[in-house]
């Protein structure tokens, strides 16, 4: 598969997101790991989790756990395989996310995520979503510890705004990798956070690419363009989706969710697809 940068690393330019096979309506682990192994056959080599991919309070970091166990058996080499998780959500089990950006809480949840992934340096750790009642600067100096104690290799931040891109980029002294926000057909306010990390040249990770678990299967219907270009090129809307966000820089790496094989599968020929700016512009336009 074609790559792209997150920080010195290469990585497939699309990513597998995890979290529908560990959240609700989650698959059986069978699936589960048949779904994974498809991805690096394919030549995913950018697996996003986070600690908080989870249903019940007691299986925190069930989707970290099933991703380790799901690399530990695969046949071939998986040592170019980027994990990202995340810390700084929780999940009480009521079905809620709750929030906690305190530096301690930041510090134990990687220990945990490290244990969980078997790893003596988190590939990419990111900061999950920042939290009202921590100073950013608080919470991204955590990350700054982090990477200063060889615990992650790299740092990312996920749903930031530029002022906060920008502090943490301060913060981290040119050391923030990648952003992820969320990026869809029906959620573009993100595009200033996106031409921002072009600028900067940091990656730009847009999840819930496809519209989120739920609305994934209908993007076509919901966005007729997308739907034309993609019967012109006799491809799923999702493919021309993924395309069109690709063409958008050459930071964006998007990582949708799979829990099956055939989505994935389908996800990843998104690399190979030249979309004309003719469609680009359609697309653009079809908010
Ligand atoms: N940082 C954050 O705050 C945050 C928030 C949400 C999500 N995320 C991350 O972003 C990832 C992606 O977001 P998401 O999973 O919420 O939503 P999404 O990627 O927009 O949609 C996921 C769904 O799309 C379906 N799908 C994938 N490829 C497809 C294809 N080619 N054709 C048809 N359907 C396809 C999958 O169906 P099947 O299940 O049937 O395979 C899956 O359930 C997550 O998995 C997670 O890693 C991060």
């Amino acid at each position: 598969m074609r790559t792209r940068r997150i920080g010195d690393l290469g990585v497939g330019a699309i990513g597998l997101g995890g979290m529908p096979m560990s959240i609700e309506g989650r698959p059986d682990e069978q699936r589960s790991i048949a779904t994974i192994h498809a991805a690096l056959d394919a030549g995913v080599t950018l697996i996003d989790t986070a600690d908080a991919y989870h249903l019940h309070a007691d299986e925190v970091g069930h989707n970290e756990s099933l991703i380790a166990r799901a690399l530990a058996g695969y046949g071939g080499d998986t040592s170019d395989v980027l994990v990202a998780t995340k810390g700084g959500h929780l999940r009480p089990g009521d079905g809620s996310w709750t929030k906690d950006g305190s530096p301690e809480h930041l510090k134990q949840a990687c220990d945990a995520s490290l244990k969980r992934l078997g790893v003596e340096a988190i590939g990419l750790y990111q900061f999950h979503r920042p939290d009202p009642r921590v100073p950013y600067e608080e919470s991204i100096g955590a990350l700054r510890d982090l990477l200063d104690a060889g615990k992650i290799r790299y740092a990312g931040i996920s749903n930031a705004n530029p002022d906060q891109i920008r502090q943490a980029g301060d913060i981290l002294g040119g050391r923030l990798v990648s952003v992820q926000n969320q990026f869809s057909p029906a959620f573009r306010s993100s595009e200033a956070e996106l031409e921002l990390c072009a600028r900067m040249g940091i990656a730009f990770l847009p999840w819930s690419p496809l519209g989120g678990i739920s609305k994934a299967g209908d993007l076509g219907s919901r966005f007729a363009p997308f739907a034309e270009v993609a019967k012109a090129h006799e491809v799923s809307p999702q493919q021309v989706c993924l395309a069109w966000m690709l063409a958008k820089a050459p930071v964006v790496i998007p990582i949708p969710g799979s829990s099956r094989p055939e989505t994935i599968l389908d996800s990843v020929k998104a690399v190979d697809l030249e979309l004309t700016p003719e469609e680009l512009g359609r697309l653009d336009a079809a908010g």
